[in-house]
């Protein structure tokens, strides 16, 4: 019996020894780290913070590309163009992410050594932490779907996502990213600063205050009657639900029956930081950097079918529905969905 049970614990104990190893391991590796990122933070602070405000770039944009980074560099999802899109946008610090994760990026690659930051949960087993890597498959995995049958391409508010670059280059689809005025001029200027192809983009700056996406869209070569995919990523939860509704139904007016309409939805607890301190943190810390999360749907109930009569209203129907987390015993807090015109 004794010997059963020693047995059992034997791969047990092998992997905490060797988890062991890995960490003592690491933490020299950590220590040489550590005063780069003092240095790298500081840098990093600096750009995020106040070169972002002083050229009117939107926050955001830059923390949802932080992830493609760490996603390359954890060998989640190759991403060699945002890698290189960093090293020269004006504000992000290529050197102040590697001082932050390098130690874990080299004992990942040297001995295996893997945290959350490396890990990219199962579906229906996300949780908020595990939500930006996931998202950022999920949409790669829509594009790739779509991308060969469709005509247009439209990504509204596309920040620095680099998602057209990556699954359009020589392909016969005309592609429009569209976003404000000073993000999409930042963006630009970093493309070519790091000699990145982007000729075949048509980029559609827009005052949102004073101007018509649409109208904007239309001018720029936009035609309603071809096959068209729209994909609206990590954009909704920073509008006024009027306003999300108003740009829905916009879509819904400039797509014909064959096209589809692909974005992501949070709730409202979650937007209202009730589903944990650590969100509450990143909402009130997003809050003060001048885009304070505003648009949930209440997915207490039925996240499914309230999500479905939200898209309703915009005059389109729901065709795909992922919820994350869904397997785990939490409250529904985000879903991706694809919809056609009604
Ligand atoms: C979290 S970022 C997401 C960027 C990109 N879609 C991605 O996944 O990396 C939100 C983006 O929405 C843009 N945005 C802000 N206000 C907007 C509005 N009224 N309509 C459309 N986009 C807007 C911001 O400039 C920013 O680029």
């Amino acid at each position: 019996m004794a010997e059963k049970s020693t047995k059992k614990q034997l791969p047990g104990i092998c992997r905490f020894l060797f988890r062991l190893f890995q960490i003592i391991l690491y933490i020299p590796i950590q220590a040489i780290f550590i005063p780069l990122a003092i240095i790298g933070i500081a840098d990093a602070t600096y750009k995020e913070i106040w070169v972002s405000k002083k050229l009117g770039v939107s926050f955001t944009a830059i923390k949802a590309l932080q992830f493609r980074w760490l996603m390359h560099y954890f060998n989640n999802r190759p991403d060699p163009i945002s890698v290189e899109f960093i090293k020269k946008l004006p504000c992000e610090s290529h050197f102040g992410l590697w001082s932050l994760f390098g130690a874990l990026i080299i004992s990942q690659r040297l001995f295996g050594f893997t945290t959350k930051f490396a890990k990219i949960a199962e579906p229906g087993k996300e949780t908020t932490f595990y939500t930006p890597g996931r998202r950022v498959l999920m949409f790669d995995r829509i594009m790739e779907k779509y991308v060969d049958e469709m005509e247009q391409i439209v990504i509204p508010g596309s920040g620095f996502d680099l998602i057209a670059l990556r699954f359009t280059k020589g392909k016969e689809v005309k592609v429009f990213e569209i976003d404000q005025v000073k993000t999409l001029k930042v963006k630009i200027d970093t493309l070519k600063k790091a000699a990145i192809k982007h000729d075949w983009i048509k980029y559609i700056p827009i005052d949102y205050s004073s101007e018509s996406w649409a109208d904007k869209l239309l001018e720029a070569g936009f035609d309603k009657t071809k096959k068209t995919l729209f994909l609206w990523e990590s954009v909704s939860l920073f509008l006024e639900a009027d306003i999300v509704k108003e740009t829905l139904r916009g879509m819904a007016d400039l797509c014909d029956s064959r096209s589809i309409i692909t974005q992501d939805f949070y709730s409202k607890a979650f937007i209202l930081g009730k589903t944990s301190k650590t969100i509450k943190r990143s909402s009130r810390m997003i809050e003060k950097m001048g885009e304070p999360w505003k648009f949930g749907i209440d997915m207490s109930n039925d996240p499914k079918a309230a999500v479905e009569s939200f898209l309703k209203e915009c005059g389109l129907k729901m065709t795909e529905y992922f919820q994350f987390g869904e397997k785990l015993s939490i409250e529904p807090f985000y879903c991706i969905v694809e919809a056609e015109k009604l």
